[in-house]
């Protein structure tokens, strides 16, 4: 079987702001060669994930942390992770219309060898597109990021920032359940309101309009913040770490606002770290795939009761992958940003 694929690349390194003159969508035709155990994946449902511009960069200190953070090269298909279907297979181990979970490309098609696949996907109560958010890495960073690097307890004070985006808007619900105060930032008025009034947050404001963070927190949190969910870095980390409580928890997801603007790092006062005994912790979702069975009992649990909400935010077709990818930068995504390449 031969395909015919339109896929994303970029054309030079990405050192600032993504834009989408930066992208170009190329084509080509491929099929199974004899003698590989390949298989060739229909992707339908394509994650975008803000990682993906330190690998655009020519050089990022993340880039040889870890084996999906390698440098994307220029003129070659982005790689990703992907929902997908197999449309043919020469190995024993897939068959023709698997349901599939991976890191495939930004593609509507990708050659794919096994070592790409986590997942063989059984049809499911909930749509397909959950496995690359709630049901996700999405939903396991949320749930490994909070539960197992803050350690929160119930009534303590969480403070999350990005707090619509998908990872965000995730470990708030999980912090509600708890019985925790949570109060997030997000940087529009409407996905403010969606906080309070649709996913329970007890408080929230719009970073944007705010001129002195610091004073911004203190106000939010008069008792000071035991657990800080880090979503974006630079000044808000700054800002949460002078209102951290002792033994305060800062587990650092992503710093957004320092991924596109190199000038941007945060310098939290040192001392407030050591006097009051924060613990800062980095972490990456991949490290915790000893809980990812707790993650999915309990997140399949809320989804059927209706405590959890999984926001998504979809796109659609391969040509639609960089605005949806630049978007992510803007602030134009309310939850899990996905772009649909086909139908299920
Ligand atoms: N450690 C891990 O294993 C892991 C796994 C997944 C994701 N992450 C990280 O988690 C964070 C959230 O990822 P996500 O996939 O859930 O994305 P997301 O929050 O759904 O989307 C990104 C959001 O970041 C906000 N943002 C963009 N530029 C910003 C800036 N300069 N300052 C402040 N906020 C900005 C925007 O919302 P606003 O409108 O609120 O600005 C945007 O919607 C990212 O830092 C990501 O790298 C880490």
């Amino acid at each position: 079987m031969e395909v015919s694929n339109r896929y994303i690349v970029i054309n030079t390194h990405i050192e600032d702001a993504p834009k989408e003159s930066h992208f170009e969508l190329k084509t080509e035709s491929f099929s199974l060669e004899p003698g590989s155990d390949a298989v060739i994946v229909k992707n339908l449902y394509i994650s975008i994930d803000p990682y993906q511009i330190n690998r655009m960069k020519s050089f990022s200190s993340s880039q040889k942390a870890i084996g999906f953070a390698v440098p994307v090269t220029v003129g070659e298909v982005v790689d990703g992770i992907a929902v997908g279907k197999v449309v043919a297979s020469r190995n024993p181990k897939f068959e023709k219309d698997d349901l599939v979970v991976g890191v495939f490309t930004w593609a509507e098609y990708s050659l794919v060898k096994e070592v790409n696949i986590i997942n063989k996907l059984e049809t499911s109560e909930f749509p397909l597109s959950y496995h690359i958010g709630v049901l996700g890495f999405s939903g396991l960073s949320a749930y490994a990021g909070f539960f197992e690097v803050c350690k929160p307890q119930k009534g303590e004070r969480i403070f999350v920032s990005a707090a619509s985006g998908s990872v965000g808007s995730l470990v708030g619900q999980y912090a509600k359940h708890l019985g925790c105060y949570v109060v997030g930032c997000a940087g529009s008025q409407k996905k403010v309101a969606l906080l309070k009034e649709k996913l329970g947050f007890n408080d929230a404001f719009n970073y944007k309009e705010e001129t002195d963070l610091k004073s911004t927190l203190k106000r939010y949190f008069p008792d000071g913040i035991d657990i800080y969910f880090d979503n974006v870095g630079a000044d808000m980390l700054e800002a949460a770490v002078d209102n951290m409580n002792a033994f305060g928890r800062v587990a650092i997801c992503g710093v957004m606002a320092e991924y596109t603007d190199s000038g941007k790092r945060a310098a939290p006062e040192m001392l407030n770290i050591v006097y009051k005994r924060i613990t800062v912790r980095g972490f990456l979702a991949a490290d915790f795939m000893n809980v990812f069975p707790d993650f999915l009992s309990k997140t399949l649990d809320y989804l059927r009761t209706g405590k959890l909400r999984a926001l998504e935010d979809i796109s659609y077709g391969v040509e639609n992958i960089p605005p949806a990818f630049v978007g992510l930068f803007n602030g134009d995504n309310i939850g899990k940003k996905i772009v649909k390449i086909a139908d299920d």
